[in-house]
């Protein structure tokens, strides 16, 4: 039997997972091992926390897990028919589509935009130095590198507006999951009225993108390429709210992640100062007083490790739900068919039989012999199997270029407030922002 985490009588874990959702998490592996069991008021849901079970679950026999029902008909009233919530046919069809334009040769000519960016941050820091929340600053800062490569436009108007959308949808959206008794989307509550604006703010920027690609489809924007794209059957057009439903879709995906990483990763460094100079002897060593390159991210080994173990310690896609679609066995216990599984990087990437001490960050972890050593599911932030991050490639150059441009230029203190807790929402951004002092580096 998969033993279950004791909770109310009624509601079962609900109360904890309003509470503290990743400590109740954490504390339920630790306490009943790879696989337990949490009621959830009138269903329940299993986490299956080992890196073959996951491999089982993502890779192995991933067409017998679909998305979770639940979180998915939240997020459904934000992402429609998005490739991230999508299934099947539609899917697949989808994914072929995208994938070209998230070729690692293809991101790679994004490099010269993400450091051009970064250095109009810079300016700015460097006219008004001091404490600034750098939340709030890598998300706008990653929403314009996505605007202006995959969109085609300039997102800086439109920032406040995105922002205060996404963080009333990822509270919206949760809020719901957490429900003990689920309430469809077409009911006008109060949450679901509050959705529908949230996604009527998010279309308005896109369809400004929409415009220009009819404009000028030539242009190598998502919204080109979309409203080009026909359906392999029919070879009718997409409608117009697939099209949105997809802009959605990148918007979000796109750049909360990245932000969450180089805030989470900016805020580490800020503590580890050690660590930090490697990364500054290795800029020096590898890039020297030029810009940044994608040439220059295979030898930028030290800003990899440390860029793994921030996304190890803070996954920014934390939460990764699924539903069985038939019966299964898990570790010799059978998952029947309806049964929702959790893989949760965030308690995977804590595993004590994979890694030691996990809540110090310690890059060398991820030093080649250590990682012969671990097998592959025990580290996921992307993801695995054929749904892994489509973004990936796109994500992992922007992570680097944004990094060593930063760091060559400025120093980095934690300022008064600054906590690393995490708000555990549909990415895991730090609760509260996160409070640092930026001043620029003597020698910049
Ligand atoms: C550090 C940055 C990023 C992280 C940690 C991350 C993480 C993930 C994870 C874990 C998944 C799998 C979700 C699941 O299996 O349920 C995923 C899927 C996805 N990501 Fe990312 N992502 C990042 C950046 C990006 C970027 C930059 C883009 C696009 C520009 C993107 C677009 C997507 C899309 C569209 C999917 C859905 C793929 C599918 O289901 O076929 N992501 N991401």
């Amino acid at each position: 039997m998969i033993p279950t985490l004791k909770g109310h009588w009624l509601l079962g874990s609900v109360p904890e997972m309003k509470r503290d959702f990743l400590g109740m998490l954490v504390r339920a592996a630790r306490e009943h091992g790879d696989l337990v069991r949490f009621r959830i008021g009138a269903s329940d849901a299993v986490l299956v926390n080992h890196p073959d079970l996951v491999e089982r679950v993502m890779v192995s026999r991933m067409a017998n897990y679909g998305r979770d029902r639940a979180f998915y008909r939240a997020a459904r009233s934000i992402l429609g028919t998005a490739l991230l919530i999508n299934e099947g046919d539609s899917w697949k069809r989808r994914r072929l589509t995208f994938t070209p334009m998230f070729h690692r040769k293809v991101v790679e000519r994004s490099a010269g935009t993400m450091v051009a960016a970064t250095q109009r941050l810079i300016e700015r820091w460097r006219v008004r130095p001091g404490t600034v929340d750098m939340s709030q600053e890598m998300s706008a800062l990653a929403l314009g590198i996505v605007g202006e490569t995959l969109f085609g436009s300039d997102f800086e108007q439109d920032a406040p507006g995105i922002a205060a959308a996404e963080d009333q949808a990822a509270h919206d959206v949760f809020a719901k999951v957490q429900m003990p008794f689920q309430i469809p989307g077409f009911v006008p509550t109060p949450a679901n009225l509050r959705l529908r604006r949230s996604r009527r703010a998010f279309e308005l920027p896109l369809k400004k993108s929409l415009a220009r690609a009819r404009r000028s489809p030539d242009e190598p924007t998502l919204a080109a390429m979309l409203l080009s794209a026909r359906d392999q059957e029919t070879g009718a057009p997409l409608e117009e709210r697939h099209i949105l439903d997809e802009l959605i879709g990148f918007l979000l995906a796109g750049h909360e992640t990245v932000a969450n990483t180089l805030t989470w990763g900016l805020a580490l460094l800020a503590q580890h100062p050690a660590v930090a100079q490697r990364l500054r002897a290795e800029h020096t060593a590898v890039v020297g007083d030029r810009d940044a390159t994608h040439e220059d991210v295979a030898r930028l080994t030290e800003t990899s490790k440390a860029l793994n173990e921030t996304m190890r310690m803070w996954p920014p896609g934390w939460f990764l739900p699924r539903r069985a679609l038939q019966a299964d066995e898990l570790n010799g216990q059978r998952i029947p068919a309806g049964q929702v599984v959790w893989v949760v990087p965030y308690v995977l990437h804590r595993h004590p039989a994979f890694w030691s001490d996990p809540d110090r960050f310690d890059p060398e972890r991820f030093a080649n012999e250590k990682e012969k050593g671990r097998p592959r599911h025990a580290f996921i932030p992307f993801g695995a199997g054929q749904r892994m991050c489509i973004g990936a490639a796109y994500a992992w150059l922007e992570l680097h270029m944004v990094m060593v441009t930063l760091l060559r230029r400025f120093d980095f203190a934690l300022a008064e407030g600054a906590a690393m807790i995490p708000n555990p929402y549909v990415t895991l951004r730090p609760r509260g922002g996160m409070p640092i002092t930026v001043s620029a580096r003597p020698t910049a």
